[in-house]
């Protein structure tokens, strides 16, 4: 690969999905965009920057895609989920105990097996959310994970990482060598396509992100930039949960950590706040309820 491709291919990643690569990734693109290339009949990724030069927004979706990291697996790291059961959960179902409805985003839920473990995680609680609205909403740059997800079938390997065998057996059904997680918990997940470089502000707000493992492959600004749009994704007295090597500590203060619990994060209600305050009559009640919480 010659300089200026991988230096155009850096700048494309960056625009495009947020991967902040360092001068030295060349082995990474190689490896990933040699197989593309050859799928797509090229010579090599010469062919493929040109391909992209001259307009080809197929080709781009398909780099971009190829260079994204889709790492994930049931439960991953355990905590984060014990945090869900032991302290979101019992605070939301009580601030939430008029509304009884409950809105959680997985913001990038690559092939589903973040959502589907929150998903089997309320199946475990049914009876304390019996007659609750819960809405999980799985969003994710690369339409092929998504697509993945919404099958929700998994092979032998990948539900041996991390899902215990009793929710194996409880909530999936072996069809040969695959496994497809059943469909009432398939239909708990709405699913649907997010660049988080992008507006998400028409997703509403949530009581829950789990925004976990992606930020890490991003530079500063924009991890600065994506928290303080989450902080106004998110309810005054929601929940934000990161990955293990991510933080917003030193980044910004739209978030601050909760307090003993690794990796969980409640925003600074002062920044959720709308900045445009509607006309007083309206606010009020808003206000009140927030004051409240
Ligand atoms: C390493 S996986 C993490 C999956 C899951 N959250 C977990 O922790 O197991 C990262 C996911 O982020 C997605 N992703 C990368 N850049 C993104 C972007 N700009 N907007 C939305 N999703 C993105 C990738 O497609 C991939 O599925």
């Amino acid at each position: 690969m010659t300089p200026p491709d991988y230096e155009y291919l850096r700048k494309l990643l960056r625009d495009h999905s947020g991967l902040d690569l360092s001068a030295d990734k060349q082995y990474l693109i190689e490896s990933r965009l040699l197989p593309l290339s050859r799928k797509s009949g090229l010579s090599g990724i010469s062919e493929l920057v040109q391909k992209m030069k001259g307009g080809s927004t197929a080709i781009t979706t398909q780099v971009v895609e190829a260079m994204t990291t889709n790492e994930t697996f049931f439960f991953r790291d355990k905590l984060p989920f014990d945090h869900f059961r032991d302290s979101i959960m019992p605070e939301i179902l009580q601030a939430r105990a008029s509304r009884r409805s409950i809105r959680i985003w997985c913001a990038a839920g690559s092939t589903g097996q973040e959502p589907y473990s929150l998903a089997m995680c309320l199946k475990e609680m049914s009876a304390a959310i019996a007659g609750w609205r819960i809405e999980i909403l799985a969003t994710d740059l690369s339409q092929e994970v998504l697509e993945k997800s919404k099958a929700g079938i998994y092979s032998q390997f990948e539900v041996q990482r991390g899902l215990p065998i009793q929710m194996l057996v409880k909530y999936f059904k072996q069809t040969g060598e695959l496994w497809q997680i059943n469909a009432d918990i398939r239909a708990m997940i709405q699913h649907r396509q997010l660049n988080l470089l992008h507006d998400f502000s028409q997703l509403g707000v949530f009581d829950v992100i789990f925004c976990r493992n992606v930020l890490i492959y991003f530079d500063q600004d924009t991890k600065i930039n994506i928290f303080n749009r989450l902080a106004k994704a998110s309810e005054p007295d929601g929940f934000l949960v990161l990955g293990a090597a991510e933080t917003v500590v030193g980044l910004t203060d739209a978030f601050r950590p909760y307090p003993e619990r690794r990796g969980l994060y409640r925003p600074n209600n002062a920044r959720a706040i709308p900045t445009r305050i509607p006309a007083v009559g309206a606010v009020a009640p808003k206000l009140a309820a927030m004051a409240g919480r």
